[in-house]
């Protein structure tokens, strides 16, 4: 296999067709297909080697079917919305190509992420031999796969997991969002959810907080929202009690956000405008900055992780596993900010596994439907660091992350 197609020339779409153009003894053939043919345009003009370009409306699945069968890529990157994933997959069976996402499917009249409506596809890509592999972001991403190799590496049993994630940078815009718009304010409007001893706990939006300190970054305040990962690790990792997630937000982010909340603009069910229906979330974001234009001015780091706490030979353990990444570096290296970089790069990362056939369906299967974390985590982690996302892991103390570990959940 070495033939790839990505659908989405977007933010992190770019950063995927840029990378694979850089590993070329891996992708011998790279397509990039995307809603307007002037973003696959922009993209190819800055790969360092030549890729193909075409336009594709991936809502519609035998546009799509006509686009593999000319194609005849080995694997789809859906680097497109989360509305078009079940179309794509639909299209990958009927094709008869492997799938790989980085956002679960979600349907455009609910913001609800839920792996319910892609889990249902395994028996089909199982019958068919081939493989999809949702999640293969950053978070959900590597954030999964550092938890996999927790669980193989350094615990006997895992007992609670925290994915923090921040973003220290400044991109100098009064509000903008660092991947798109829509699915961004979707995510941080809906209510807050973790999972406790079995149960899932909701909570009022931005209603729980924490000081975090983060690696290269220091004590932030981060917030505990939902986050889709925590729907597969619940499943995958043996023996959890609690799985929680927490985003940083700057003070002028959440203010904007109350405010747009507070006069409907947050909306995403239709409302009449001079006779026309509008979704206020949809015009909103046509307002605001694309985070594709975000890159040129970036400062600062991002710095996503894992704190983990469990038992290894019958010692209570707690390890923290995280990467840094610098917005003005990826701006250097690829043109793109660091959280589309940070999406961007574990897609190709994971094309390689698939392709080199250290990811593949358990013995005695050929293919069906896997979150990343069910697939071997070290030879992924060997890669991550050698295309630019290097890792880092450490035993820490309670009293490092006081404020994590005692905050009342
Ligand atoms: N797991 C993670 O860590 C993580 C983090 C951030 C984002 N994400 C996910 O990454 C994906 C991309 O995010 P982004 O920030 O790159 O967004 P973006 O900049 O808005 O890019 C999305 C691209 O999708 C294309 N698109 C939309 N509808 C399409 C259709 N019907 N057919 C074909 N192409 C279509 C658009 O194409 P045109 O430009 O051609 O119109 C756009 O370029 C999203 O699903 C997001 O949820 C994952």
């Amino acid at each position: 296999m070495n033939s790839v197609l990505i659908i989405g020339a977007g933010a992190a779409g770019s950063v995927v067709a840029k990378k694979c153009a850089m590993n070329r003894d891996v992708f011998k053939k790279i397509h990039l297909a995307s809603r307007r043919l002037e973003s696959c345009k922009k993209v190819q003009a800055e790969c360092k080697t030549p890729i193909d370009i075409s336009q594709v409306d991936a809502d519609n699945v035998q546009e799509t079917v006509a686009l593999l069968k000319k194609v005849k890529p080995d694997l789809v990157i859906n680097m497109a919305l989360p509305y078009q994933d079940l179309a794509i997959m639909d299209a990958c069976l009927e094709a008869g190509v492997h799938y790989m996402d980085t956002a679960n499917y979600e349907p455009r009249e609910e913001a609800k992420f839920t792996y319910k409506y892609q889990w249902p596809y395994h028996d089909a890509f199982k019958a068919k031999g081939l493989m999809a592999i949702l999640g293969c972001g950053f978070d959900p991403g590597v954030t999964n796969i550092f938890c996999a190799y927790a669980q193989e590496e350094l615990f006997d049993t895992i007992k609670t997991i925290d994915i923090i994630d921040c973003n220290a940078g400044s991109h100098g815009k009064a509000f903008a969002t660092n991947f798109n718009p829509e699915i961004n304010l979707r995510e941080v409007t809906q209510r807050g959810k973790y999972w406790k001893e079995g149960e899932w706990i909701e909570i009022d939006p931005l209603s729980i907080s924490a000081m975090i300190d983060y690696p290269e970054v220091g004590e932030v305040k981060s917030y505990l929202i939902y986050h889709e990962e925590e729907e597969s690790l619940v499943e995958n990792i043996k023996g959890l009690e609690q799985i929680r997630f927490w985003m940083t937000f700057s003070d002028n982010y959440i203010k904007h956000l109350e405010v747009l909340q507070n006069v409907g603009m947050t909306r995403i069910d239709p409302v009449m405008y001079k006779g026309t229906p509008v979704v206020p979330m949809e015009f909103l974001k046509s307002l605001l900055p694309e985070p594709s234009s975000l890159a040129e001015n970036y400062s600062g780091k991002t710095s996503i992780g894992v704190i983990i706490k469990g038992h290894k030979d019958g010692e209570k353990v707690r390890y923290m596993i995280w990467n840094v990444c610098d917005h003005a570096e990826t701006n250097k290296e690829v043109g793109a900010q660091a959280v589309s970089y940070t999406t961007g790069v574990p897609p190709v990362v994971g094309a390689m596994m698939l392709f080199q056939g250290h990811w593949k369906a358990p013995e005695g299967e050929k293919g069906g439907v896997f979150n990343v974390e069910q697939l071997p985590p070290k030879p992924f982690l060997e890669e991550l660091g050698k295309q630019g996302l290097p890792w880092h892991v450490r035993q820490i103390k309670k009293k490092e992350q006081k404020d994590l570990f005692d905050v009342e959940t």
